[in-house]
């Protein structure tokens, strides 16, 4: 039986993860193991943070603290928000593990011995003042095509023109401000993609067509550009040290070991229960694992190009992507998402705002799939206010309400069936296909289209059967059809279970039954009579309130949505 590896980009680990982060990686990761669990599938869910880098360095000297505190602390803080968002991670671990540099060893000892490292001596701006080298990026000065006077070494942010270091008129670290600086030479280590061309070239050209759109030309865009060797070690003192003589005081750049990541957490998980888990189950010589990747489009190259480089070039049988699910970006109406500035929201405010839930139904509504997508607090109420509050939370509330008043709190029996149940079984039948076919395919949006049409059939059925007229005149039938309602509640939440499993939990706990999804393989008819006439069922508050225009204005200020 094929085993589900699934891995959500990996995180900086001192970044400030906001909705865009949320929507482009670690939910849909979510969504789609909750999905295949709830079939019944082996499922493996990684994520951890990307802990390496020049950020985390400079972050931990600004706090005076040491390094891998500094990790630890922020690795645990953003662990905990994706505990309040739910994702069901089962194991949320960290680049800078022990379990990861043996990896990361093996692997880059295996690509020298295959001849695809090589030394080169390149040119860096040292920090004389400060004793390091600094990262292009960490080199800030006046752009000399548009004036702009914080321009960084790498890319100017106001004319976005593509800088080096040397270009910059007045150039001085961005760390300490020190404009005591000079280029020296210094050696790296630089992985040969060129030497690889061909080879990835004829493997990605077997995910055309299978692939989105956005994945393959990624990388079909970086193959026509031609391959250049990629330097994989950087002078800084957080890392993995370098195996190497003349390579002390360097460490392997973040983007080298943070994919190679994905295993070495799947190791740290394996550690946590050495007699029953396995990291090479999932990892190597295993072709019956299908590795499904999720992230945002600027990850994209990385993992269709680089990672698959490095495992391939080691020469040992690493499982590689199967599936690499790409997203654009989720734009906020206000601009860019910005903790300084405070606009945008970032998932610890959005947490104290709104049930996760909310967030978690809105964003894979409008996921930026096939293009980038918009957050504005008007989008996230409508979408709020009319699918959650006005179709689903309204069908279920009413459905509650007629039987407790006609039926007391157990499900009333069913009789004869008419056309009306009939129709509804084909409804249900077609869209739970769509439902889950476009989960299998992870289109998320004509998935999430396919289950609020399911929502809607059930308001057409009550509609159509108007069971508050039948209670007066024909109490069977008033019961048939609220038998049938109930059960479609039922339906409900474990169809909704991967994208709002709080929500569905409640659904459940109204049925009286225990926290246990199933998938519905079996057809409506059947389906539908799951809970039985008798059945318990208890009294609930509505599940959903509704955002109503002041609080959309109120948060509209707070966030800076109109700047
Ligand atoms: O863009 C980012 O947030 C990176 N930290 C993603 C790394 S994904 C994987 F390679 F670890
Ligand atoms: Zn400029």
């Amino acid at each position: 039986m094929t085993k589900h590896l699934i891995t959500s980009a990996l995180p900086y680990v001192n970044g400030l993860p906001h909705l865009g982060h949320l929507v482009g990686c670690l939910l849909p990761s979510d969504v789609y193991a909750r999905y295949l669990r709830q079939k019944g599938e082996q499922v493996l869910l990684v994520c951890g943070t990307d802990d390496h880098g020049t950020s985390s360095e400079v972050g931990a000297i600004k706090e005076g603290i040491n390094v891998r505190d500094y990790c630890k602390k922020y690795h645990d803080r953003q662990a905990a928000l994706y505990e309040g968002f739910n994702l069901s991670f089962d194991y949320f671990g960290q680049t800078s593990s022990e379990q990861n540099k043996e990896i990361v060893y093996r692997i880059f000892h295996d690509l020298e011995k295959n001849g695809l490292i090589e030394e080169r001596t390149t040119n860096q701006v040292y920090s004389i003042d400060e004793d390091r080298y600094l990262p292009d990026s960490y080199v800030i000065g006046t752009c000399p095509h548009c004036g702009y006077d914080k321009a960084k070494g790498d890319q100017c942010e106001n004319c976005t023109k593509l800088l080096d270091p040397t270009d910059l008129i007045n150039p001085r670290s961005s760390i300490s401000g020190s404009t005591n600086i000079e280029i020296r030479p210094t050696k790296h280590l630089f992985l040969q993609l060129p030497k690889m061309q061909k080879e990835l070239e004829n493997w990605i050209e077997t995910k055309r067509g299978i692939w989105p759109d956005i994945a393959y030309t990624t990388a079909k865009k970086w193959l026509k550009e031609g391959l250049k060797e990629r330097g994989i070690t950087r002078d800084l003192k957080w890392g993995f040290a370098v195996p190497r003589n003349g390579f002390e005081n360097k460490v392997f750049y973040v983007w080298f070991d943070a994919p190679i990541g994905y295993i070495g957490i799947t190791k740290q998980w394996a550690d946590m229960d050495k007699d029953n888990r396995n990291w090479e189950d999932w990892w190597l010589n295993a072709p019956d694992v299908r590795h499904t990747e999720f992230m945002g489009k600027d990850n994209i190259p990385f993992h269709s190009i680089t990672f698959p480089a490095t495992l391939r070039g080691s020469r040992e049988a690493w499982t590689e992507v199967s599936f690499l699910k790409g997203f654009n970006y989720l734009n906020f109406a206000g601009g860019k998402f910005s903790k300084s500035a405070q606009r945008g929201i970032f998932l610890d405010a959005a947490l104290e705002e709104f049930p996760a839930d909310y967030w978690r139904y809105w964003l894979m509504a409008n996921a930026p799939e096939s293009d980038d997508s918009s957050f504005s607090f008007e989008l996230f109420a409508s979408v709020i206010n009319k699918d959650l509050n006005d179709v689903l939370g309204n069908f279920i509330n009413r459905v509650l309400k007629m039987t407790f008043n006609n039926f007391g709190e157990q499900v009333p029996p069913m009789g004869d069936l008419t056309e009306d149940e009939t129709a509804l079984y084909e409804t249900v039948d077609e869209l739970v296909a769509s439902y889950t076919s476009y989960l299998d395919g992870l289109e998320f949006r004509k998935a999430m289209a396919a289950l609020r049409e399911l929502f809607v059939a059930g308001n057409n059925y009550i509609a159509k059967t108007e069971p508050w007229k039948a209670a007066k005149t024909d109490k069977a039938r008033a019961g048939t059809i609220l038998n049938t309602a109930l059960n479609l509640i039922y339906l409900y939440a474990n169809l909704s279970a991967p994208i709002m499993p709080q929500t569905a939990e409640k659904m459940l706990d109204v049925l009286n039954k225990p926290a246990n999804f199933v998938w519905p393989n079996e057809k409506a008819e059947s389906f539908l009579k799951t809970l039985k006439a008798g059945d318990k069922i208890n009294p609930s508050d509505p599940l959903f309130s509704k955002i109503t225009p002041e609080r959309q204005e109120e948060l509209r200020a707070k966030y800076k949505e109109t700047e």
